[in-house]
């Protein structure tokens, strides 16, 4: 129905994760503001004068939002967002959105006795974007350390950004307040298993704490890295 505008919708399976995650292509080109009815939403205030990509990326990850909530019992969820910008999801659900130039990515689960989860699709740095960064995103321990590994800086720093952005999303419900990409480092990086370890360097909330440890999951896909954080 929202072709050529959403193409691929796809469940993917990533890692164990046990609750849903969709994925979809969206085209800039092809969105017209028509598609915010399709999906049953009106186009948010906020939006009106974004630009033709924001507005596609919004649709997108809403789009996505109402396949898997509707798997979970949710029917038609108006999925809106809160004042700190973070989507306001039912009651009982942990989730997250993500996109990129041309990808949204939801995931969402019950709660039930279960942390939240962190999403995020990153296209790869290039290079140069990578030397001009990488000091906003590692301190320059991490960042020794990822030069030294065999693959390479920009596509490692790119991974670290969206690891520690994953890390973000998923605490955020619970700590509800900003924290820095320094405030966490990358531990450890599995290439065989596709996991990493990140470390938190400071105490957010009595339950995340300095110290605490995180394992997350990654894909690598030619120019596009995936990352997932649940607990
Ligand atoms: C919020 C943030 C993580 C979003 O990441 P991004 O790469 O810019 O964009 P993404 O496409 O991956 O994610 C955007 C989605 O994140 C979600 N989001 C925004 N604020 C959020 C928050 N406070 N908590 C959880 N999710 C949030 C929204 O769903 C948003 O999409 P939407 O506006 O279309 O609904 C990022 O902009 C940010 O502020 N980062 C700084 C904090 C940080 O990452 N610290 C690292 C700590 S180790």
């Amino acid at each position: 129905m929202f072709s050529p505008f959403i193409t691929d919708l796809e469940f993917l399976t990533f890692a164990d994760y046990p609750g849903l995650i969709a994925r979809c292509c969206f085209s800039t080109a092809a969105y017209r503001d028509e598609a915010f009815p399709l999906v049953g939403i009106d186009l948010p205030e906020h939006l009106v004068s974004a630009v033709p990509k924001r507005r596609a990326e919004y649709l997108a990850g809403r789009y996505l939002a109402r396949q898997v909530l509707g798997e979970l019992g949710h029917h038609n969820f108006t999925l809106l967002r809160g004042e700190d910008r973070a989507p306001l999801w039912p009651q009982g659900i942990a989730g997250a959105i993500s996109h990129n130039t041309d990808m949204a990515l939801c995931a969402v689960h019950r709660e039930n006795g279960m942390g939240g989860i962190g999403i995020d699709v990153e296209t790869r740095m290039l290079s140069k974007r990578a030397e001009a960064l990488w000091s906003g995103i590692v301190s320059k321990e991490e960042c020794a350390w990822l030069r030294q590994q065999p693959q390479a800086f920009d596509q490692l720093l790119t991974l670290v950004f969206s690891a520690k952005e994953s890390l973000f999303k998923a605490l955020y419900p619970q700590v509800r307040h900003y924290f820095d990409f320094l405030d966490a480092r990358f531990i450890q990086l599995n290439l065989q298993q596709q996991t990493f370890e990140l470390e938190l360097l400071k105490t957010l909330t009595p339950q995340c704490h300095i110290g605490r440890r995180f394992t997350g999951h990654f894909l690598f896909e030619d120019d596009t890295i995936t990352t997932m954080i649940y607990f």
